[in-house]
């Protein structure tokens, strides 16, 4: 079987992020989705929150598991044995970083290697960060989120939700 993860913090999971599930699963078998499980940060949505919104929001894809997972990613690819972490590239300024991650997995748990999806250039400006930052002053993340997922946002910044 081909398994890939796509692995990640997706505090929240945006548009962008689904494109991205959404063309990987149709490229594997079974596509994984790791959400990072990092005691050392606080994210605004909890690991169970980032699952179920992540589950919910690719429910009709048949061949996802959506899972958490602490601790080093590679050895996280081993419990699971896939052979592909996919990550994807917005811009340029994303290379550095993507490059010493995929090098460093690389050379940890040489059986792996990573494969990169470029954003679609619809949703090439778009991060978690900003979707944060523009919801926490309730501005309008529609375009931006499933409508689930900003609906939570504004709950969480208690924001009333202007389109519901
Ligand atoms: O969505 P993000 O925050 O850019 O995802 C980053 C992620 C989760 C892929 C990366 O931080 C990660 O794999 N963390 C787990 C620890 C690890 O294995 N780090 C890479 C080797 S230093």
């Amino acid at each position: 079987m081909n398994r890939a993860i796509y692995p990640g913090s997706f505090d929240p999971v945006t548009n962008g992020h689904l494109d991205i599930i959404k063309r990987s699963a149709e490229l594997f078998d079974e596509l994984y989705v790791g959400v990072l499980n990092n005691t050392s940060k606080s994210p605004l949505f909890s690991v169970e929150e980032r699952v179920n919104m992540l589950k919910e929001a690719t429910a009709e894809i048949r061949n996802i598991k959506v899972v958490s997972f602490q601790g080093l990613l590679v050895d996280f690819v081993k419990e699971i044995d896939a052979s592909v972490v996919v990550r994807g590239l917005r811009a340029i300024t994303d290379f550095e970083y993507e490059l010493q991650l995929a090098q460093t997995n690389h050379v940890l748990y040489p059986s792996v290697d990573t494969m990169f999806l470029t954003a679609k250039l619809e949703y090439s400006y778009l991060s978690s960060t900003i979707v944060r930052e523009v919801a926490s002053f309730g501005g309008d993340i529609s375009k931006f989120v499933p409508d689930e997922v900003a609906k939570r946002m504004y709950e969480k910044y208690g924001i009333e939700d202007k389109n519901n």
